[in-house]
């Protein structure tokens, strides 16, 4: 990337101050930011402090083996404990902790009292099937309550989890349970996906059958498709038939707060899955800190739901871990948003009065491309918070959360935050900060960061540059498993003592930081720096446009060229033809950006390419734009997208 700034800015100026009534009652207070700033490390312990350690530690931060940071290291903790049992002791027991709901519209209820009672079970469990402190344990389940039971059984004997996405595939699993060296694997017979049942059991019997998983002893499997499966005597055993006989006892016993608590595997820059490793006190302390402050956790009123699958780590950190730690009530829901109808989220904010809600920008744009009418056929008025994460938020799709799901009232935490990160880095505090749609604001209490040039050099306000994080924090990752090199070359070589994350940002003249999506999306064209996330965020801020995706493809003359794919809303597909669009939609960027950011071509597509979780794959779309033969399709949602492109191209 060249020193140059990116000179293009949103052209958006609405702002959103707290609302007095609001901010009297908020959690945070704005003495949060000064505490941290008078003495970092002591607000950090001030935090761990609201945890329940059974040996207090004496030490805050070791940062002497750099960039391998040990906190509170001297104290021991048990996590499931802190997420469980202390609530229950406090005379929580009957607090519902999750409002269960699968996709056909079965439910379940557990309380804290009862939640405590089955992650013993399971605890005595594991135990008993030879699992002991360290042991990798690899579940690959739906969103069902046995998946939050299995995390923190395995947590509470000292073992580590790897969660695998229930989206991935047998190979992706095989790879993973092979990387951590699984001794165990939890997994359902299936689970209610889109109206049917899909599958997951084979999934498992196919990886352990391929390869080297060698290590798997067991399979446990729960019971929920209800669809046949085969089953591998000595290996396979039914959750429910072991779990049945498990006494519902188990005294947790404490670890040292760095004890391994989870391994989590995200794409790197090769193929080779790369497994993040959070370990216990630090990682949460900071994630109960940031669920209790970010999302104004009220815990004895509020019902909150994020609606990440547990196989990410927004699952493990704001659907797990944080909120169980803060003795939250929450929703959870197996299914998709539109099964059996496309306001299924709304009407279960609804049903279960959810009052905070945290999803993800994809979401909100493919709901405002459904349009208003189906959420406003809901009663929302229970919601006071809402909150998104896992890619910039263009401003028409942060307004249109607000006005339409909030009713106009609820603040928008906007959340950066990474796999490696542990928890949340970068957010508005509701109730303090003056909101602004589309940047993710500023850095929370206790977080350092800042924006580099190529040179190491912060660059000026105004300017783009890469996000660092300068200090250590206790959430950050211990490492990537059993690869400590790939560690530091991957996030600490770049900038020595700084963590770099691969995004690229630029903090405005107030201050407030703006995510430009990661570096490798980030365009350079005619030695100008332009985000893909940006001129998405022009091209979706005209009102044909539903959806866009960008990507540089290499150009002969301006080195890389902004090419569009876009997706027009149905109501507006007469309004012009596919040439039409193209040229106005060229104009519209120019206009909002400048003439620099004018892409080079738009296609008018009816999908666009999108992995499980929904990011979407641009390097797929770079493969077409650059009319190259487009490259390994097997982690999109749906692999015939690809196909209908390039036809609509040809
Ligand atoms: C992107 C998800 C802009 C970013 C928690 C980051 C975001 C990557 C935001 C991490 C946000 C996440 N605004 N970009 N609020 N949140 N990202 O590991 O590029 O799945 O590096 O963690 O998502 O994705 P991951």
């Amino acid at each position: 990337m060249s020193s140059n700034s990116i000179d293009s800015l949103l052209s958006e100026s609405r702002r959103f101050p707290p609302d007095p009534q609001f901010a009297a009652h908020a959690i945070a207070t704005p003495e949060l930011y000064e505490r941290a700033k008078a003495d970092r490390l002591s607000f950090w312990a001030e935090q761990a402090r609201e945890l329940h350690w059974s040996t207090p530690f004496t030490q805050t931060l070791d940062w002497s083996d750099a960039p391998f940071a040990r906190w509170f290291a001297d104290g021991t903790l048990n996590v499931a404990y802190n997420c469980l049992d202390r609530h229950v002791l406090a005379g929580k027991g009957d607090r519902v902790a999750l409002h269960w709901e699968g996709e056909p519209g079965d439910t379940r209820t557990l309380t804290y009292a009862q939640l405590t009672a089955e992650v013993k079970r399971a605890a005595n469990l594991l135990t008993a099937r030879g699992i002991r402190e360290g042991d990798r344990v690899a579940i690959y389940l739906p969103v069902v309550p046995e998946a939050v039971v299995a995390m923190l059984a395995i947590a509470r004997i000292g073992a580590v989890h790897s969660v695998v996405f229930g989206g991935f595939s047998a190979e992706s699993l095989r790879a993973r349970i092979e990387d951590a060296q699984a001794k165990l694997v939890i997994t359902a017979d299936g689970g209610w996906r889109k109206g049917r049942v899909f599958p997951l059991k084979p999934a498992v019997d196919a990886a352990l059958a391929a390869g080297d998983a060698s290590t798997v002893e067991r399979v446990l499997v729960v019971r929920r498709g209800g669809n046949d499966v085969d089953w591998v005597e000595g290996r396979d055993l039914w959750w429910h038939e072991e779990l049945a006989p498990m006494d519902a006892e188990h005294v947790a016993q404490p670890f040292p707060a760095e004890n391994p608590l989870f391994i989590l595997y995200t794409s790197g820059t090769t193929g080779r899955p790369k497994g993040i490793l959070h370990t216990s006190g630090g990682y949460l302390t900071h994630v109960a800190y940031t669920h209790r402050n970010v999302f104004d956790l009220h815990a004895e009123t509020d019902v909150y739901w994020c609606t990440a699958d547990v196989g990410w780590i927004t699952g493990h950190s704001y659907v797990v871990y944080g909120p169980l730690a803060n003795g939250a009530t929450q929703v959870l829901y197996e299914g998709t948003p539109d099964t059996p109808h496309p306001g299924r989220w709304w009407e279960l904010i609804q049903k279960y009065g959810v009052t905070i809600f945290y999803t993800a920008p994809t979401a909100i744009r493919s709901f405002m491309k459904l349009g208003d009418d189906i959420p406003r056929s809901f009663d929302l008025s229970s919601l006071r918070v809402l909150g998104s994460v896992g890619e910039p938020i263009n401003p028409e799709a942060w307004v249109w959360f607000r006005e339409v799901i909030g009713g106009g009232r609820t603040p928008i935490v906007d959340t950066w935050w990474q796999t490696e990160t542990g928890g949340i880095m970068v957010s508005a505090l509701p109730g303090i900060t003056s909101l602004k749609p589309g940047s993710a604001q500023v850095p929370l209490p206790g977080i350092s960061i800042d924006v580099l040039g190529e040179d190491g050099a912060p660059v000026p306000r105004g300017s783009g540059g890469l996000l660092v994080v300068t200090e250590p924090w206790p959430g950050m990752l211990r490492g990537v498993w059993g690869d400590p090199e790939r560690y530091r070359e991957t996030y600490w070589e770049r900038f020595g003592d700084k963590y770099f994350a691969g995004d690229g940002a630029r903090f405005d003249e107030d201050g407030d930081l703006w995510l430009l999506g990661r570096v490798d999306d980030v365009l350079n064209v005619s030695g100008h720096r332009l985000s893909t996330a940006e001129i998405e965020s022009a091209l979706v801020s005209h009102p044909w446009v539903a959806e866009a995706a960008v990507v540089g493809a290499s150009d002969e003359t301006t080195g890389q060229a902004v090419v569009a794919f876009v997706i027009i809303k149905v109501a507006e597909a007469d309004v012009a033809t596919a040439e039409e669009a193209a040229r106005a939609l060229r104009a519209h960027v120019a206009e909002q950006i400048g003439a620099i950011a004018r892409p080079r071509q738009v296609y008018v597509v009816s999908e666009l390419p999108k992995t499980r979780s929904g990011k979407i794959m641009r390097r797929l779309l770079r493969d077409v734009a650059e009319g190259r033969e487009i490259g390994d399709t097997t982690t999109l949602a749906d692999t015939s997208v690809m196909q209908i492109i390039s036809d609509r191209l040809r």
